[in-house]
């Protein structure tokens, strides 16, 4: 959802002036598409190599952000990245909320991601070099809408535009509530756990996939058994994030603070 424009200026200003700071959202897409990338069966690992632009350098964290750059070139795009919920019902439904705003169907974050799987499935198909689709285009986009439908307020209500429009303080700074849980909950918690580094982040949730949560990761393989990607249970799970979490006595001016918690719910609801 929103990113502003003077907010993309403001990034690309201080990216040509230092270019180590990290902007919209980054950290959250690096850490979601180095830790898929470093899960996959090696048939889909040749794949992604494949399809990875030569400049990635086979490393799909360093794209994971290029839909959102792609957004005002490719318009039709902006819709994909997010599904907005009716206020307060705390529930999802494909059919109900899956379009975007002029009301076309299965345009939003759970409809692309059931899009570009698809496509990429078509990736070993003797057509698949005439395919009609651009699968690296594909593979990018899908890596980084798996990361949105993750973030509680990507699947928001309709009236705050998933918490675009709620005014907070994030300890003294004011933010929009959607960009507290974009950024600044991630980058508190790298600056105060991982000493501002998200190869700490990332390594430690990759721990604990192997040990605490392993049982879950079962779960996560087989969301379903009829479909490659499960984007609705994602998608329920995240509205109701959002209500026990994200809005859960929030209003305009709140004070917010205490990364911890927060994070550590939204990490144990990434599913890979
Ligand atoms: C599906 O992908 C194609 C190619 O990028 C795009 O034109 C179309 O808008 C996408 N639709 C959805 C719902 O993602
Ligand atoms: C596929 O998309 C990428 C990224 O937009 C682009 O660089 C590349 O030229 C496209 N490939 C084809 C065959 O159009
Ligand atoms: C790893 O799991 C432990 C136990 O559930 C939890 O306390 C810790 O915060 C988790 N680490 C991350 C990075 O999520
Ligand atoms: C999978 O598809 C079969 C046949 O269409 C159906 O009987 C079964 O209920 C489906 N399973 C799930 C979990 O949707
Ligand atoms: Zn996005």
């Amino acid at each position: 959802m929103g990113l502003r424009a003077y907010q993309i200026l403001t990034c690309v200003s201080f990216f040509v002036l230092f270019p180590v700071i990290h902007c919209w959202g980054n950290d959250g897409h690096v850490a979601v598409c180095r830790i898929a990338q470093s899960r996959l069966r090696e048939a889909a690992a040749d794949a992604v190599k494949q399809l990875l632009p030569e400049s990635a350098d086979n490393d799909l964290g360093s794209v994971c952000t290029w839909a959102d750059h792609v957004k005002f070139h490719y318009h039709w795009s902006s819709a994909l990245h997010f599904i907005d919920t009716p206020d307060n019902l705390c529930t999802y439904q494909y059919n109900r909320d899956c379009k975007d705003e002029d009301g076309v169907k299965g345009r939003c974050v759970a409809g692309a991601i059931n899009n570009y799987t698809t496509q990429l499935l078509s990736y070993n198909s003797a057509s698949s070099s005439h395919s009609e689709y651009n699968l690296t285009e594909a593979l990018l986009f899908l890596s980084h809408f798996i990361g949105d439908i993750h973030q509680p307020l990507h699947v928001g209500f309709t009236s705050d535009r998933g918490g675009n429009t709620i005014d907070v303080h994030w300890y003294t700074r004011k933010q929009v509530l959607h960009h507290v849980w974009d950024n600044n909950i991630i980058e508190t918690a790298e600056e105060r756990f991982y000493n501002s580094n998200i190869d700490g982040l990332v390594d430690a949730i990759q721990q604990n996939i192997t040990t605490d949560w392993a049982d879950l990761v079962k779960k996560w393989e087989t969301c379903s058994a009829n479909n490659t990607a499960c984007p609705d249970v994602y998608a329920s799970e995240g509205i109701k994030a959002a209500c026990d979490w994200a809005y859960k006595g929030v209003s305009e001016g709140s004070v917010l603070e205490g990364a911890a918690g927060q994070l550590i719910l939204m990490l144990a609801s990434l599913e890979i």
